[in-house]
């Protein structure tokens, strides 16, 4: 997809297709009012005979309107004015986007009502135009055999106007728009695949390829052999029931100098969560193929740095496993040691997630993090406390969770903060080993975060629980890419890019 920018009068735009918004009740936007006015009134005449009422994310394409050089207007629906701002837009590009999708249009041009430039500034609406029209012609690397759909014709977006003199922000956002949305892909194909396919080998070969396809990046594999030499007790009581080896995956963009602390993220890649021994009920269990969305994301962040050449250094850490129960699988009660040393009581082997990521965020010490974060569909209970809307974010240093849940903000991919207060550590309490894995049903997510903190001490660190984000189930069931368009502008910010 190519990103341009328009400034001057709609009317004489060159493009396939030109999107303009129409309030809710019909009343027209400014662009739309300047292509009714070229086409001798014929939008009002279409409005008011109750063709299209505006409402936020109708459509309705019109073709061959007299006066204009686009050979189709595509309107659509913002809602009440009243209402309107970066939200209600987003919605109506959104379904613009999969409007045109479903036509032979290949070029458009954005000229829907900008919210004011304090809820999106020309960066952030270059940005927001290019990554919603990308994220639109996202489909699925189904396996389906038989008649594919066509792709969609959509080659070139242009938007516009600058609100300031300048295009250089819009310009930079129109670029940054395309590299996240193709990152979020990055994530998408690889949580989307099965399990049978999707395997920690499978994973590991991914951020091999990747790394071969950028200069700024390299990736040291840990097999099952390194693995125990690294004595990661927990991470490898976790693979044990599998006949799927583990991997430890090392990922890093070298885009500082040397010595620059860097950017650590640690990803939770559960292959398939089977539950192990304490096995998860059958229904929906297939959904279990997404457990390794964190590690997708650490995967697709370090495309994104490498893609942008950020001047930042960055390491990736992706620990892959299957968790699957087995005569030789670990068992409720058993205990082991962890890399750091501390002893681990499993009581349920369905909380592998934290087994495998404490062993991982020992590993990151190596690097003296200047921040760690780590990305892991982490607990069910937080798809109970926040549902779909917002991740979990968790940690023991306020100033990077801060930073987390601002680039949260700006990315339209929202995070919200839970209490990890001493208190909750206590729950992990064992009689036979130093903690447990598992902290009782009350405060899971936190419960959980506080068992990893076990394992952050003196390292700026937050958590962030996708549980609830990473996928969707439903008629659009699939990977969201979430939280990447999060994780990027953290990263963007970090890098001053
Ligand atoms: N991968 C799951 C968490 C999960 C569950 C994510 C449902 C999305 C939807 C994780 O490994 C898990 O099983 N967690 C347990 C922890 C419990 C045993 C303490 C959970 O949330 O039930
Ligand atoms: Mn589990
Ligand atoms: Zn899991």
């Amino acid at each position: 997809m190519r990103f341009e920018i328009w400034s001057k009068g709609v009317a004489t735009l060159e493009v396939d297709c030109l999107v303009v918004g129409v309030f809710e009740e019909g009343e027209l936007t400014a662009h739309a009012r300047s292509v009714d006015e070229a086409a001798g009134g014929r939008l009002k005449k279409l409005l008011s005979r109750g063709d299209f009422s505006g409402r936020a994310a109708e459509t309705l394409l019109v073709g061959d309107l007299p006066g204009l050089a686009a050979s189709r207007v595509l309107l659509t629906g913002l809602g009440t004015r009243k209402a309107f701002g970066r939200k209600p837009w987003r919605k109506a590009w959104a379904a613009a986007v999969g409007a045109l999708a479903k036509t032979g249009i290949a070029s458009a041009a954005a000229a829907l009502e900008r919210p004011d430039t304090e809820a999106l500034d020309d960066y952030y609406y270059g940005r927001a135009v290019a990554e919603i029209a990308s994220t639109g012609l996202y489909r699925v690397n189904d396996l389906k055999t038989g008649k594919k759909p066509r792709p969609a014709a959509l080659r070139r977006v242009l938007a516009g106007p600058a609100a300031k003199g300048s295009t250089q922000a819009l310009e930079r956002g129109l670029a940054h728009g395309a590299a996240i949305a193709e990152a979020a892909k990055v994530q998408r194909d690889l949580a989307n695949l099965p399990g049978n396919v999707c395997t920690p080998r499978h994973l590991a070969e991914q951020a091999r390829a990747l790394a071969r396809g950028h200069r700024s990046l390299s990736v040291r594999v840990l097999d099952e052999q390194a693995i125990k030499r690294e004595k990661m007790g927990c991470l490898l009581a976790v693979a044990q029931g599998s006949s799927e080896p583990p991997r430890l995956v090392v990922l890093q963009h070298k885009g500082a100098k040397a010595g620059a602390p860097p950017v650590v993220l640690v990803g939770k890649g559960v292959t398939f969560d089977s539950g192990g021994i304490s096995i998860k009920p059958s229904a929906e269990m297939d959904e279990m193929k997404y457990d390794m969305s964190g590690a997708a994301a650490v995967i697709a962040a370090l495309s994104l740095v490498a893609q942008l050449r950020a001047p930042l250094n960055v390491i990736g850490i992706v620990a892959a496993v299957e968790n699957m129960p087995d005569g030789k699988a670990v068992k409720p009660g058993d205990i082991v040691t962890s890399a750091s040393g501390q002893s681990v009581e499993i009581l349920n082997t369905d909380a592998e997630g934290r087994l495998i990521l404490c062993d991982a965020l020992h590993y990151a010490r190596r690097f003296k993090p200047a921040a760690l974060v780590d990305l892991a569909t982490l607990t069910g209970a937080c798809v109970i406390a926040l549902g779909h809307h917002h991740s979990g974010v968790l940690g023991n240093d306020e100033a990077l969770i801060r930073e987390l849940i601002e680039a949260g903000v700006r990315a339209d991919d929202r995070a919200w903060q839970l209490p990890l207060t001493e208190e909750y550590a206590e729950q992990l309490k064992s009689n036979f080993a130093d903690f447990a894995n598992i902290g009782g049903r009350d405060g899971g997510t936190i419960t959980a975060a506080a068992f990893l903190g076990k394992f952050t001490q003196g390292m700026p660190w937050a958590h962030l629980d996708i549980a609830g984000t990473a996928w969707q189930g439903g008629a659009h069931k699939g990977s969201t890419g979430r939280p990447t368009p999060l994780l990027a502008d953290f990263l963007i910010r970090r890098a001053g890019l």
